[in-house]
């Protein structure tokens, strides 16, 4: 129908756009499909002739048929944006290879054969971040999941193990540094200025764990002699001028190993490892074997530049990618829907050592904060999956905080069931049975059950099902016998209407009013969808404290009395229970408040219970301020929402702001007092200089909000006196959220302080984008324009973009003009960096779980991404996703 072909202004309809035509959708990966590859690949041998702008690259490749496998009359090698310029089978050149869907398809009649491929890259060109990039003039690689595939052609799958050789060479001036995986066994100079190095790793590995980095690198040299005996080198590379900032880092990496062998017995097993820190970077930090690459954000630290929340999160990223060369490289994933086999398996391990580092209790109140205020609202949503996920269109999308860290509390169930010394046997036998296999979840939990002694048949339903078990609660009273009824219910979640009920172990302690005190704790395993437990000998009700150090990763749902919440926050003798009972005082108070539920007579009430709560928790001298600091802390903002079935995210904003101000002026003194006291506190990287800072800053969030003339006074001393960036920035965050002089002062101060280091201005990108002020937006809008903001780096723009998604009165404002914000950043960065811009699906995702006028304008944010051309498979999945 020419009549309605859209035409040029000229009006000439052969010259007329035709209307862009959405993405088509990729092909959905699915769990069942596995099938293991018909080819095994003993042996690879790599040459990189390197240059930042071209790379050559020479594969020659062992293959042999996989006598557990299907036969095939061809070879498929996945290949990804590259193109073969040579093709030889057994040393000739063959003319009958052919490409399907980007991979190379080589036919082979034989058992056995030598397969060399010639391919070129260029590096400068790689925006994704995935495969060989270059990051401020050094080479670098990240291979997973699926970016070998973009070096050179190969069955870029987990369960293909090969033994690796490597030879590099490139120009000494450029790249005087050449890192691979293993043992470096030799190396040289040429007469053209150019260097090699030949490097060999005797592990076997699939291909995600490659790695190669050539450039100007200076190292932190240390040792470790293992429990056997052997010394490994160690070495941490950074760009000149960052070595000074990596003394924490290699000390984390030490403690690291000297725990895993205490711990789990699990000894290193090469001769060097080595770290290598880089700017650019899409995630926290990866395994490669004996040559891990590390976001810099996870390894530079010193304490002008570092606060002490860096401090921490460096040691446990250290911790995590060291450990995962027992789980994760000796023993790897099948396939990636394995991927909570490796990844919440050493999230567990990282947790459970960064606890043996510092406090246990303020560690697992700060895990279980991110699982609730990241995980739960993922497993409420359209993005919900299990930990063991049924299909993917794209892998990247599924590392998530549910294989991750829901992954992690899994597995800490099992050890809570079977206690730490069964739960080590069962790991001892994972280790010895899959040893240089690439296994499945199944094959973990076998060997938990094998070797701990438990009986998971049911269990195993954690990993088949997702959303957050909702666990009713309620205690009954008559006589001398208190009835516990219990009943719990895994909601629907996409793709999966129906659940069955599972295993949840629930410590739980009933305590006697008088006393405070109570018989003991005991550990009941919730199994079915309902279950009544009786306990006598309490002639009067007790006060009863459930899921205590979050043994289950639930949502307990239970209207305790308040007076039995004050109870608790005063005299639980759980750690976390404490932390809990505190949060529960104000959730119930939040979301009865933002759902307009809250007559003025219970809101005074509640006001009352929650300030003398706190004000016995700013006083009380028995907390030390590291825990003190944990329970001042208000319930975040996606907490709250998550207890709402829709959620104004302006109304929760604003009670919860509205709170904090009362509480603000009413504990004025305390919390000026207690300010005064923390500053006294000698600086220092101790456990009480640690604890004070952290009161300090909590102290100034309260005044600011209550008294806030006040509270810029005090936050511009602290700046101005600060030692640390803990201090400075702390500071900064309070009057970042305040119209005052002083905002634009020290906003500029730091700037000026800090404009050469990327990781420090980061910070303060994040700090604005993320702040209370009301005009937020047009400071996210001034900053992306600001010289320092770089698209196409992953760092900046998560500190600029993600922190702003944290500000609910900006990407919430009523307009929609932070939800359009986003959409034009994602836009924007998909054809750049897909993996980075697909993260930002998210926020707008939460649609249905929001007020309906912004509900709309989330949603039509989504609809106007996913009618865009050529979207990568990353945001193509999750806009579809997030719109099913
Ligand atoms: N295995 C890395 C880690 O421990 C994560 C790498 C993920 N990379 C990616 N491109 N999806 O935790
Ligand atoms: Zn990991």
């Amino acid at each position: 129908d020419i009549a309605r072909t859209p035409s040029t202004p000229d009006g000439n309809p052969e010259m007329a756009d035709a209307p862009p035509e959405p993405t088509k959708a990729p092909q959905l990966i699915q769990r069942e499909d596995y099938a293991p590859f018909a080819w095994l690949v003993p042996e690879v041998a790599l040459r990189f002739d390197l240059g930042i702008e071209r790379t050559r690259v020479h594969s020659a490749l062992t293959v042999q048929r996989n006598a557990r496998a299907n036969t095939a009359e061809f070879i498929r090698l996945e290949g990804d944006g590259i193109t073969p310029l040579e093709v030889t089978v057994d040393g000739e050149a063959i003319n009958s290879w052919s490409m399907d869907d980007g991979d190379l398809m080589v036919p082979l009649s034989g058992d056995t054969h030598q397969i060399e491929i010639v391919t070129e890259i260029d590096p400068s060109a790689n925006t994704q971040l995935m495969g060989l990039f270059a990051s401020n003039g050094m080479l670098c690689t990240q291979c997973e999941a699926e970016g070998f595939r973009r070096i050179t052609f190969f069955p870029d799958r987990p369960d293909v193990l090969s033994v690796y050789s490597v030879r590099m060479s490139g120009s000494k001036d450029q790249f005087p540094i050449l890192l691979c995986n293993g043992n470096l066994k030799a190396s040289g100079e040429r007469p053209d200025g150019t260097h090699w190095a030949e490097w060999h790793d005797p592990w076997p590995k699939p291909s995600y764990l490659f790695a190669l980095v050539a450039g100007d690198l200076v190292a932190n040299r240390d040792t470790f002699t293992t429990s056997s005996g052997r010394e490994v080198e160690l070495a941490i590379w950074v760009r000149d001028g960052d070595l000074e900032r990596t003394d924490h880092a290699m000390d984390s990496l030490k403690r690291a190993m000297k725990w895993d062998e205490e711990t789990f017995g699990r000894e290193y097993d090469l001769d060097t490892f080595n770290v290598v820190a880089v700017s650019d970077f899409n995630m926290g930090a990866m395994e490669n074997k004996g040559l891990n690459i590390f976001n810099t954000k996870y390894v530079l630290a010193d304490r002008a530049t570092a606060t002490d929340g860096d401090y921490d999160a460096i040691e446990g990223v250290m911790a995590h990618e060291y450990f995962h060369n027992w789980s994760g490289n000796r023993v790897t994933c099948r396939d990636w829907f394995q991927l909570s086999l490796k990844e919440g398996f050493t999230v567990l391990r990282d947790q459970l050592f960064s606890q043996d580092m510092g406090s246990e209790s303020v560690k697992r109140i700060e895990d279980v904060r991110v699982l609730r205020a990241v995980q739960f609202p993922e497993d409420s949503g359209p993005l919900a999956h299990p930990i063991r996920p049924d299909s993917y269109r794209e892998i990247s999308n599924f590392y998530t905080s549910t294989v991750y860290n829901k992954g992690a509390e899994v597995i800490r169930m099992m050890r809570t069931m079977c206690g730490p010394e069964r739960f080590r046997s069962g790991c001892d036998l994972y280790f010895d049975r899959h040893d240089g296999q690439a296994a499945t979840c199944e094959d973990f939990i076998t060997a938990i059950e094998d070797g701990a002694g438990l009986d998971l048949r049911q269990f195993r339903l954690w990993y088949r099902q997702a959303g957050t078990p909702k666990v009713k609660v309620r205690l009954e009273h008559d006589g001398d016998t208190a009835t516990l009824h219990l009943s719990q219910d895994v909601p629907p979640t996409p793709g999966q209407p129906e659940k069955l009920p599972v295993p949840i172990p629930l410590r739980l302690a009933l305590f006697d009013r008088e006393s405070g005190e109570h018989e003991g704790e005991q550990l009941v395993i919730l199994e079915h969808a309902q279950a009544s437990l009786t306990f006598s000998g309490f002639a009067a009700p007790p006060v009863l404290s459930i899921n205590r150090g979050f043994s289950a990763p639930v949502a307990i749902e239970r209207d305790t009395p308040v007076e039995d919440l004050v109870f608790l926050a005063a005299n639980d003798d759980d750690p976390f229970a404490r932390y809990e009972a505190m949060q529960d005082l104000v959730v119930a108070y939040l979301r009865d408040a933002a759902s307009g539920a809250l007559a003025s007579e219970r809101r005074a009430a509640g006001q009352q219970a929650i300030l003398s709560a706190f004000a016995s928790a700013v006083t009380d001298e028995a907390l030390d301020d590291l825990m003190r600091g944990e329970l001042l802390i208000l319930p975040g903002h996606s907490y709250i929402s998550e207890q709402l079935a829709v959620a104004d995210p302006l109304a929760i904003h604003q009670e919860r702001e509205g709170l904090k101000a009362l509480l603000g002026s009413r504990l004025q003194t305390e919390f000026a007092a207690m300010h005064a006291r923390a500053s006294a506190i000698s600086d220092g990287s101790d456990a009480v200089a640690r604890g004070a800072r952290k009161v300090k800053t909590q102290a100034l969030v309260y005044l600011a909000a209550g008294v806030p003339e006040r509270a810029k006074e005090i936050a511009a001393a602290q700046y101005d006196t600060a030692t640390n960036m803990t201090d400075r920035l702390g500071a900064l965050m309070v009057l970042a959220g305040l119209r005052s002089p002083e905002r634009t002062d020290k906003i500029l101060d730091f700037y000026t302080r800090f404009r050469d280091n990327p990781l420090v201005i980061d910070k303060w990108f994040a700090i604005q984008a993320q702040s209370l002020h009301p005009d937020v937006i047009e400071h996210v809008k001034a900053l992306a324009k600001h010289p320092d903001f770089n698209i196409r780096n992953p760092n900046r723009v998560r500190s600029l973009f993600m922190a702003f998604t944290g500000a609910p009165q900006g990407f919430h404002a009523a307009s929609g003009e932070g939800y359009r914000l986003i959409a034009d950043l994602i836009l924007e960065l998909d054809p750049i960096n897909p993996q980075t811009a697909a993260r930002f699906v998210a926020p707008l995702g939460r649609w249905r779980r929001t007020e309906r006028d912004r509900a709309t304008l989330m949603r039509a944010e989504l609809e106007r991404i996913s009618k865009a051309p050529k979207l990568s498979r990353d945001t193509f999945e999750q806009v579809t996703r997030s719109l099913g």
